[in-house]
């Protein structure tokens, strides 16, 4: 068993940013400029912002954190959007999801330009990632990608089963597994909640991408010696050990699991971090179509 280390893989991404913004500096050319929007203090959010904006701080990136009050209006919100959408210097905009219930994830999204939608949520980025376009990939399912990438994993005629099938995380991942790419070239199936047979499906699965937000939900007698597994979720759980009052878990139990596969991603520290590293990727090169 070998595991994928995200830790690692987003640190190389990061690091071939930095060079490549050091050549910019030096040619006396623009860096690119990411604005985060965060509204309210949902302490996950708060986090993983913290985290974008760091990234952009070590590859030399310009960051702009915008923080609003989670009764901000939609009408305000969208108003917000479309200043930064006119700002010149600004490459990339992120919205961080969940927003409060009374604002629509969707017209948020849609008001984002698809040319500086570094999360690759816009329906035109989305449209074109389904035809095998280049785009702005959505930062997670771009971030698997790039780790299957790295360790030369070849998935040309494997059996993926993703489970979940979230506009973020699932359906883009599924998308991606079964284009005719390296990595890629997949027979992927896509469970959700109303799936009727997911053990029989996971145990004939050479590659499990788990994407479901309910802790360690994938046991060992559902996956079979040899598989691949991508661990995407994240689930705060309460433990009193630990300074913060909590502990990551992800959707895979992973210390029955492990010994069964070719590769797994540990959580934390696999698919979270590539997560940040391909946002960073499309920020650069949301800068660069620019420029
Ligand atoms: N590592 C990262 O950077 C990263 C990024 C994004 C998300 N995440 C984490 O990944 C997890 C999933 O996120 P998400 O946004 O995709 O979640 P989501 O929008 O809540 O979607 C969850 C999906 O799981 C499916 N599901 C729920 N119960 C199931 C069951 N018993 N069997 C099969 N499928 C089931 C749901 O099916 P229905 O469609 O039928 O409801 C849904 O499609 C969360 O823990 C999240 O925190 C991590």
């Amino acid at each position: 068993m070998q595991i994928l280390d995200g830790q690692l893989v987003s640190k190389a991404t990061k690091d071939e940013l930095r060079i490549k913004v050091a050549q910019l500096v030096t040619e006396g050319k623009k860096v690119p400029h990411l604005a985060a929007v965060l509204v309210g203090n949902n302490g996950a959010s708060e986090t993983y912002v913290g985290a974008k904006v760091k990234a952009c701080q070590e590859i030399g990136f310009k960051s702009t954190l915008i923080r609003l009050e989670d009764d901000i209006t939609e009408n305000k919100l969208l108003s917000v959007i479309e200043s930064l959408n006119e700002d010149l210097d600004i490459d990339g905009i992120l919205v961080q999801l969940p927003l409060p219930k009374h604002i629509s994830d969707e017209k948020v999204i849609n008001t984002i330009l698809p040319s500086k939608d570094v999360d690759g949520f816009h329906p035109v980025n989305v449209g074109k990632m389904v035809q095998g376009l280049d785009t702005f990939v959505p930062a997670t399912p771009y971030g698997i990608m790039l780790l299957l990438e790295h360790y030369k994993i070849n998935t040309k005629g494997m059996n993926a089963v993703v489970i979940g099938r979230s506009n973020i995380v699932g359906r883009p991942v599924s998308i991606l597994l079964s284009q005719s790419s390296n990595p890629g070239n997949c027979t992927v199936t896509v469970t959700h909640s109303h799936t009727k047979n997911l053990k029989e499906l996971c145990l004939n699965a050479d590659l499990i991408v788990a994407a479901i937000g309910i802790p360690e939900f994938v046991k060992a007698d559902m996956v079979k010696e040899g598989a691949v597994v991508i661990d995407v979720g994240i689930t705060r759980v309460p433990d009193a050990s630990k300074k913060s009052g909590f502990a990551l878990k992800g959707d895979v139990a992973y210390a029955d699991v492990a010994p069964k596969c070719s590769f797994i991603t540990p959580v934390p520290g696999g698919v979270g971090p590539m997560t940040i590293a391909a946002l960073m990727k499309n920020t650069f090169k949301a800068c660069e179509l620019k420029n």
